[in-house]
């Protein structure tokens, strides 16, 4: 395959696939700029839109912003050139987290699909069926989060039910603490509603029988909001660990993340995240493992994964909103 060019539609197109990607409460924490020189995109970490008492320590940003990336080599990919991907390039500028520069001629055929699934993931936190998830599926999935330098493992009852009670206790403490109550309010109603915060179908699910822990963003539990309908019996979770804590760890854990998330989205499989126990660090702490329980290392996100409705999309800031004038 020849190198294709890049003119400032596709350019443009890389960046909204890059957009396209999941954040805490759709904070879309990052920036883009672009050097047509080296042809190499910049991802930048938008310090505004970080969450001070949620995230004091970046780590969710890192997160997100990993995802964005992910998606950025995957279209690069489709368009036809091998991205080459650098974290933290620069240490005299921490706020750039990652460069993709557009290399040669991309080879691998298997982009094709994760590039369809990045446009229809969707977060769906309705209620999911108890159809098990197949065993080819979970090696896909923990393959998956392998080649991305993360570990993926599928806890049994037991294991599960620790991490539920873990989210549970942190969901509680979120609706008690006015700053991080506040500034969940903030960013899913949306500040600026063409750009930000969720679909109204997306803030709404609850489980009125109290035991899936989907997240309330609205810090209130109003009745209104409780389906009827049953939540799954058995949830299918999945947790994701890095081997250290650093911050090209969070980094690789976001690539890993929206690389397991967009292997379920191409086979049928809806997705969500519970993040709220990886908030609290002695909550979190519950949820990293010794070796021998799943893979050892520091938690990184809980996924919950099965087949059920599919999720609304929630707003993405505009191309203009992202690069500003660097197209
Ligand atoms: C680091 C991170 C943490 C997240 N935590 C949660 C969470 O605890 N609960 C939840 O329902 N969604 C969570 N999400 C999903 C976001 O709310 C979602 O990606 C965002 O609202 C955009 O919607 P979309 O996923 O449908 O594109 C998280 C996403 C990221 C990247």
């Amino acid at each position: 395959m020849s190198t294709a060019t890049l003119d400032i539609p596709t350019l443009e197109r890389l960046i909204v696939a890059a957009v396209a990607a999941p954040s805490l409460h759709n904070t879309q924490p990052w920036r883009f700029g672009f050097d047509a020189q080296t042809r190499t995109v910049q991802v930048h970490a938008a310090t505004d839109h970080g969450l001070r008492h949620t995230d004091p320590a970046g780590r969710a940003v890192h997160l997100s912003v990993g995802c964005a990336v992910f998606n950025l080599r995957v279209a690069a990919a489709r368009y036809g050139w091998e991205p080459v991907t650098r974290l933290l390039p620069r240490p005299d500028r921490p706020d750039l987290l990652a460069t993709v520069r557009l290399g040669g001629a991309a080879r691998t055929a298997r982009a094709s699909a994760l590039y369809e699934a990045l446009w229809c993931r969707h977060s769906s936190r309705f209620p999911y069926s108890d159809r098990p998830l197949p065993a080819d599926l979970l090696a896909e999935l923990t393959e998956a989060a392998h080649v991305e330098g993360a570990s993926l493992s599928f806890p049994g009852p037991r294991g599960t039910g620790r991490i539920l009670r873990a989210t549970w206790d942190a969901e509680v403490r979120n609706r008690g603490d006015a700053d991080r109550a506040a500034e969940s309010r903030h960013w899913t109603s949306g500040p600026h509603p063409a750009l930000s915060g969720l679909a109204p179908a997306a803030l709404g699910p609850q489980d009125c029988l109290d035991r899936i822990p989907v997240r309330d963003f609205g810090a209130h539990r109003h009745p209104a909001v409780l389906l009827t309908r049953p939540y799954e019996t058995h949830p299918a979770l999945a947790l994701l660990r890095t081997a250290h804590d650093r911050r090209t760890d969070w980094l690789r854990a976001g690539q890993a993340l929206e690389r397991v998330l967009l292997v379920a989205t191409a086979r049928g499989v809806r997705t969500s995240l519970f993040h709220q126990a990886l908030e609290w660090p002695d909550l979190r702490r519950i949820l990293d493992g010794p070796t021998g329980s799943g893979g050892p290392g520091r938690a990184q996100m809980v996924i919950r994964l099965g087949y059920g409705p599919e999720g609304p999309a929630s707003p993405r800031r505009t191309v203009e909103e992202v690069m500003g004038n660097s197209v």
